[in-house]
């Protein structure tokens, strides 16, 4: 019989972490400071971050040693299964073998805690004890609550208010681990209050509760922000998942033809995809693909730019694809796709023409999350959903090319606390919703004035 999943034991987990940024065939921009124009500094960022992740963040070691007591709580649940979905490849009736690696196993329901434990730890020894955040979906406050709590530090964290309001069970998920989640935009923060003088029904954004994150954590000395996507070092953690992958196609004789993620700030994309980047640098023909929503279409329609990272434009510049700080996405269900930017690793290899990226409407994607539920029997959440449509895609792709194909994709996190969303799809309530060309053109005034990567 052919393998339903590939596992591996304890003592078989990856210890070091791979950081893409040594083999990189073409330098990225530097991040820039927002007042001078000039390369961020190491100490800029002092007031921002802990500075044992800075150094990760400007690391070009190509393996970083994943830290003992990070690996013990790893060990909670990885490696993930990597997993064959043989009854939705039946469904599909094409020439293909898919995998995916089931990171909805993890106690928060998705990848997120692979980073948030790593920062939650480089916190703690650093001495500090508070963590500020902002959270999309939630899945990202509740796996940094979780973390937080493992490490002895508190946690604050800003829900986007159109998640909040969708999703009340994230928010007891992260009391239950001990955080105090709050609504984005709060009046907690000048960042929060002016966007709620302006719009006092503003239903937030990612790049809002950043800003009021931020503001948060340099306000207090001993506290430090943490983001859950977008930047190196939370890529850098997130490449276990595809680490572990590469060890357990290895066991089966199996390589991918194609390797996919959904993109929302870049991190399970690049967690699975940036060791078979390593790969294809050096030779191997493999393809791969970030999917994302045609309502936040930073990747497919958005400029290689430099732009702010949150809304009040606090961050540094980062040279990204990006639909413009100034960008609200519409308030589809899949919260963790809403950010303006993009990771930028991501957006340079998308640039170099490395990785490729195609967008997909809530129809399709919650059209294919619904088959695959009905199939291999796990929710998918809504950002899950848009690469599943991408691998019915490919599937499609391979039976017109009449081409046998190996795919491999990250099952990014579980969607049992996002069934709401689900029943406005059941009760037609959602629409293939694409952003028009002139609310693009729109959103990118807000980076006219900016240099240029
Ligand atoms: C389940 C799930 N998948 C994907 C994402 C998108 O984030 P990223 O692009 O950083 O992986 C999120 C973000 O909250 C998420 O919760």
């Amino acid at each position: 019989m052919e393998p339903m999943k590939v596992v591996l034991s304890d003592d078989e987990i990856p210890r070091q972490w791979y950081n893409v940024m040594a083999d990189l065939p073409t330098p990225m921009s530097p991040p820039l400071h927002p007042g001078t124009g000039q390369p961020i500094a190491a100490q800029d960022l002092a007031p921002v971050f802990p500075m044992n992740l800075i150094e990760q963040e400007v690391s070009t070691e190509r393996w970083i040693d994943i830290p003992e007591p990070v690996l013990e709580k790893y060990l909670l649940w990885r490696p993930s299964p990597l997993c064959r979905a043989r009854q939705f490849e039946k469904v599909l009736d094409a020439p293909v073998r898919i995998y995916y690696k089931n990171e909805g196993m993890s106690p928060a329901g998705s990848h997120k805690p692979n980073t948030a434990i790593a920062q939650a730890y480089y916190n703690k020894v650093f001495g500090i004890k508070r963590l500020s955040t902002e959270t999309g979906a939630g899945q990202w406050g509740s796996a940094l609550s979780m973390a937080c709590k493992m490490f002895g530090l508190q946690c604050r964290v800003f829900m986007v208010r159109v998640s909040f309001e969708q999703k009340p069970y994230r928010r007891l998920m992260m009391m239950t681990w001990g955080g105090e989640c709050i609504s984005s935009p709060s009046d907690r923060t000048r960042a929060g209050r002016q966007i709620l003088a302006e719009n006092p029904d503003s239903p937030g954004s990612l790049g809002i509760a950043i800003s009021e994150a931020i503001e948060d954590a340099v306000g207090d000395e001993t506290a430090r922000y943490s983001l859950g996507s977008v930047l190196n070092h939370v890529l850098l953690h997130q490449t276990i998942i595809g680490l572990e992958a590469q060890k357990q196609l290895a066991k089966i004789g199996e390589y991918p033809d194609v390797v996919l993620g959904c993109a929302g700030g870049g991190s399970n994309f690049a967690g699975i995809s940036l060791p078979f980047v390593r790969d294809k640098l050096h030779g191997k023909q493999v393809e791969i693909v970030a999917a994302e929503p045609t309502s936040c279409p930073t990747l497919t329609r958005g400029p290689f730019a430099y732009d702010f990272g949150d809304t009040a434009m606090t961050t540094p510049l980062l040279p990204m694809h990006t639909l413009g700080h100034g960008f609200l996405p519409a308030p589809i269900h899949a919260g963790g796709l809403r950010y303006h930017g993009m990771a930028p690793i991501v957006s340079h290899l998308v640039k170099e023409g490395v990785v490729e990226a195609r967008a997909f409407n809530q129809i399709e994607t919650f059209t294919a999350g619904v088959q695959w539920a009905q199939t291999e029997g796990f929710i998918p959440a809504p950002e899950t959903n848009h690469v599943i449509a991408a691998v019915v895609q490919e599937a499609e792709r391979a039976r017109q090319e009449g081409k046998e194909k190996v795919i491999l994709f990250n099952w990014s996190g579980h969607g049992i606390i996002d069934l709401p969303a689900y029943d406005a799809f059941f009760s037609g309530k959602l629409t293939p919703y694409e952003l028009p060309e002139e609310e693009i053109l729109k959103a990118l005034e807000s980076i006219a004035g900016l240099p240029k990567p």
